[in-house]
């Protein structure tokens, strides 16, 4: 996937640092707005998977909104050109000054989190003399069946309102005067592969739809939020995830009335491919059980293997050679690594038993499919310099 002229400028560069092919970027975001725009569904996109500003740019460009988790990821899709009215703001625990500058900044909606929230924020628009729209999230109790820390729509998660709750949300929505209540919001996990989890899903916002159709209300918004998975296991030939068929099902299963609005919270399938980590090996140190291959990029500058047994691929680059498997092939030997990072924690390990083409001290290794959730997730653990961000010439 990188070119030799590629490779030769990365060689140059001072290592680890986050490389962005901001044309895939846009290829995708094509993909995902002509896929949307069929149904004439609304995507917001979730910056907390990756607020680069490279990354906003592009992603405003193609029209999306922003879906923003706190008021400094408001502020950011402001700055970077998304339009107030398309920004939406979530979250579990929203601090009254986030409350307050989302309201001055005129954000399309709050997506409220408990029955408490819903009064404080009423509280907080009243003493502006203003009316905050907000959407209910609901905790529909569908499993995503992804990894246990990424799930988020079951009952033991923190998120949302619980069904049963809800007739003290539709008590408080009739007691607060300062809010418009527009919608219904869910979000039941992220790195969803399997379609008919979605459908589920479907079937729960229809049913609860009608509940509050029968107490009242007119829902004008339902946001489905995000989650849709990407393929870590083959970057190459399968970097832009499925929208069509991802948008497909909601078309076939959500029952839209007239008037209604489709929301989409998606982060991840939007930019987990269009970046690339780009390390160094600092050493190579064979043990009698273990070959270690150390890195000078590790959980402080990805943390998602060590956090959430995540995959991902790595290549080593420097032998032009970036598919693994290809190496064979070639000729070259091959040999098993721990692929691991400087940090002084036994976890700081990207993968366990990589074949590798036989690697050496300088060589530049590719941790694939890192744009979500990636650089917005580093940190300065052991003082470590802030990694770096690369983009094409
Ligand atoms: N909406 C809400 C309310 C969310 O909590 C999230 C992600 C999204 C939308 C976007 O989900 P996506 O389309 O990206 O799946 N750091 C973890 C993932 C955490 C996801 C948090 N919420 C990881 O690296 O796998």
């Amino acid at each position: 996937m990188f070119n030799s002229d590629t490779i030769s400028r990365f060689q140059q560069l001072e290592t680890p640092f986050y490389y962005y092919d901001i044309n895939l970027l846009k290829q995708t975001l094509k993909a995902c707005y002509d896929a949307s725009s069929k149904y004439n569904f609304h995507v917001h996109y979730a910056m907390k998977a990756n607020f680069n500003p490279k990354v906003l740019e592009a992603v405003q460009s193609f029209g999306f909104g922003a879906d923003s988790v706190s008021g400094n990821e408001v502020k950011a899709a402001i700055e970077n050109g998304f339009a107030h009215d398309k920004v939406v703001f979530a979250g579990v625990g929203k601090s009254d000054k986030e409350i307050n500058y989302a309201l001055d900044t005129e954000i399309f909606c709050f997506n409220v989190e408990s029955v408490q929230e819903l009064t404080i924020i009423n509280e907080l628009a009243k003493a502006k003399g203003k009316t905050a729209r907000v959407a209910i999230r609901i905790n529909p109790n569908v499993d995503a069946k992804t990894h246990h820390f990424i799930t988020t729509g079951l009952e033991e998660n923190k998120f949302g309102v619980d069904t049963w709750q809800l007739p003290n949300v539709v008590e408080a929505l009739n007691a607060c005067t300062n809010l418009e209540f527009i919608g219904i919001h869910f979000h039941i996990g992220s790195q969803i592969t399997d379609m008919e989890v979605f459908k589920n899903l479907c079937e729960k916002v229809n049913v609860l739809d009608k509940w509050f159709e029968e107490q009242g209300f007119d829902i004008k918004v339902l946001n489905v939020g995000g989650g849709l998975g990407v393929d870590y296991y083959n970057p190459d030939t399968n970097s832009i995830p499925d929208f069509e068929a991802y948008f497909k099902v909601f078309a076939d299963n959500l029952t839209v009335k007239a008037g209604q609005e489709v929301h989409f919270e998606l982060g991840r399938a939007l930019v987990a491919q269009c970046a690339t980590l780009i390390s160094r090996v600092l050493y190579v140190k064979n043990g009698l059980k273990k070959n270690f291959l150390i890195l000078d990029a590790g959980m402080t500058e990805l943390i998602r293997p060590m956090l959430y047994q995540a995959y991902h691929q790595i290549d080593n680059i420097s032998k032009g050679l970036d598919h693994g498997p290809s190496t064979m092939d070639h000729g070259l030997e091959m040999t098993k690594y721990d692929v691991v990072g400087p940090i002084c924690e036994s976890t700081d390990c990207f993968r366990k038993d990589v074949v590798l083409p036989e690697s050496f001290r300088g060589d530049l290794v590719a941790i694939r499919t890192a744009g979500a959730y990636g650089e917005v997730m580093v940190s300065n653990y052991n003082l470590r310099d802030r990694v770096q961000s690369v983009y094409p010439e």
